[in-house]
């Protein structure tokens, strides 16, 4: 059940994790990576764990307790970041990660809502303790918004139809399970033959982001992370589709400068004083063995950003 966490050996190397060191493990999950953090950071390195999953904290909680002190873990969301570390006495890290999207846990979970091979209630919430659920987004949004949603964070090409069919089918009976979703998704984007993915993914994906405010969250955890790291301190942040993947790309470049090159030889930086070194001009992949080995890390891309020392 303790499954290898996706790239755990690039993590470990990229973080360039050390005896000693304070670590953030942003996406506590199940524990994998925190457990692989500690372990390398030994015998005395820290480490502060944060999900907005209790469930999946309570788990981290489980596997993670042989660490003692070492190891602190809080229910917060990336937002809350600056203040979860404050409140830890954690001033400055050596490294953050962040390994985005829903875990196994909660996907296989039919109860959570997430997937739609099992019946379950459209819930999707990864705090089931706040916020609207998708059923309450799909019953109340107008369906121009829902297609524009799906579209924009589905990358759905049949938005329009998907969000017509599912007006038509609550004005029938309250959209209330993921099953009755996926069936409505799948009839209007015209079936399953042929496809790769299952049509109702995009959708959910789609759904998942806004209930969670996923992009928001990215953005202020980013920011966050980047402020709490020292000099030479690393953040890396392993993302699982292209939406998520874009964002972490357009947030370390804006914080790494411009270079210009200089007729004479040479760069010249342009713009804001850069903050961040990118260590990774293009993600980094997982292995053949590990793709084979986990069909999760199939889609797994990391980049990694170095903090610089403040230039004043
Ligand atoms: C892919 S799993 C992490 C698995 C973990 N690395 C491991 O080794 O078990 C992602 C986790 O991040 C959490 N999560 C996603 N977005 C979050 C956010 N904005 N704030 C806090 N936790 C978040 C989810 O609840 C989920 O448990």
């Amino acid at each position: 059940m303790d499954h290898v966490p996706v790239m755990r050996d690039e993590v470990l190397a990229w973080l360039a994790v050390k005896a000693g060191g304070t670590y953030v493990d942003a996406t506590v999950g199940a524990g994998g990576h925190a457990a692989a953090l500690l372990e390398r950071a030994g015998p005395d390195g820290r480490l502060l764990g944060l999900d907005r999953d209790p469930v999946a904290l309570a788990t981290a909680g489980r596997r993670l307790a042989g660490f003692g002190a070492r190891c602190v873990l809080r229910q917060a969301r990336f937002s809350e970041l600056p203040a979860a570390a404050a409140a830890a006495g954690i001033d400055a890290a050596d490294g953050v990660l962040m390994d985005l999207g829903v875990s196994s846990m909660q996907l296989d979970d039919p109860a959570r809502g997430f997937g739609f091979r099992a019946e379950g209630p459209l819930d999707m919430r990864m705090d089931p303790g706040s916020g609207e659920t998708a059923a309450d987004l799909v019953a109340g949004m107008e369906a121009r918004e829902l297609a524009r949603l799906i579209r924009e964070k589905g990358e759905e090409p049949a938005a329009r139809r998907i969000a017509a069919a599912i007006a038509t089918e609550r004005a029938r009976a309250p959209i209330a399970t993921t099953t009755r979703l996926a069936g409505i998704v799948e009839r209007a984007a015209g079936g399953r033959r042929g496809r790769r993915l299952h049509p109702a993914t995009r959708t959910f994906q789609a759904l998942r982001m806004a209930v969670n405010r996923e992009e928001e969250e990215l953005e202020a955890g980013i920011e966050a992370a980047l402020a709490l790291l020292r000099p030479g301190g690393r953040l890396a942040v392993i993302a699982f589709h292209s939406i998520e993947d874009r964002q972490v790309k357009h947030r370390f470049r804006a914080h790494a400068g411009r270079a210009v090159a200089l007729q004479g030889g040479g760069v010249r930086m342009e713009g804001v004083a850069p903050r961040v070194r990118v260590l990774t001009p293009r993600p980094l992949r997982p292995g053949p063995a590990e793709v084979k080995a986990n069909p999760r890390a199939r889609s797994a891309k990391m980049r990694v950003a170095e903090r610089m020392a403040e230039p004043w």
